[in-house]
């Protein structure tokens, strides 16, 4: 087990956020996902989106929010090397643990339907696979 710490994602990691995302397949990466998109995302839901450091180098990311109603989880994400230890199951705990400490009750994600390893990983920790709907989405 790595000796790693978890803060708040603030918008001063972006840049290294956004290139562990880069990097790992299984993360889809759209305009929402600039500089202004993730610090807007940020500021809308403070205290919910966490990443690790390992000697100050950033090593995981996850997301998280709500519209009120729901909680939604993007990009969680583990360095290739610190994958399997653990880190991913932490960031989620962390932001599952802050939402609901919020008043928000259930979480959505969205998984890439050929990344089976992350779908492996989500029902490992205890999420259910949806058979009964489908996502749709219409461009503004
Ligand atoms: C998915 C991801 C975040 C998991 O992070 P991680 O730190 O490796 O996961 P953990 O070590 O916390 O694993 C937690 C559990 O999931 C299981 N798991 C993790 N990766 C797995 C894999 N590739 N296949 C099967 N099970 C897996 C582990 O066995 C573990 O179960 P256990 O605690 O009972 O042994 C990481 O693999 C990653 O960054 N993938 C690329 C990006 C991605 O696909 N993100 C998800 C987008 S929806």
């Amino acid at each position: 087990m790595p000796d790693y710490a978890i803060r708040e994602f603030t918008i001063e990691y972006y840049d290294e956020a956004f290139s562990l995302w880069k990097d790992l397949e299984g993360i889809s990466l759209s305009g929402a996902d600039s500089f202004e998109g993730i610090q807007s995302y940020l500021l809308r839901n403070p205290g919910l989106s966490f990443i690790a450091l390992k000697d100050e180098r950033l090593i995981g990311t996850i997301l998280c929010g709500h519209d009120g109603r729901r909680g939604y989880i993007h990009h969680l994400a583990v360095s290739k090397e610190f994958q399997k230890m653990g880190i991913g199951r932490a960031l989620a705990k962390k932001s599952l643990g802050a939402i609901k400490a919020i008043g928000i009750q259930k979480c959505h994600l969205f998984v890439v339907s050929e990344n089976f390893h992350a779908q492996k990983f989500w029902e490992q920790t205890g999420w259910l696979k949806r058979e009964d709907i489908i996502i749709m989405s219409y461009n503004l």
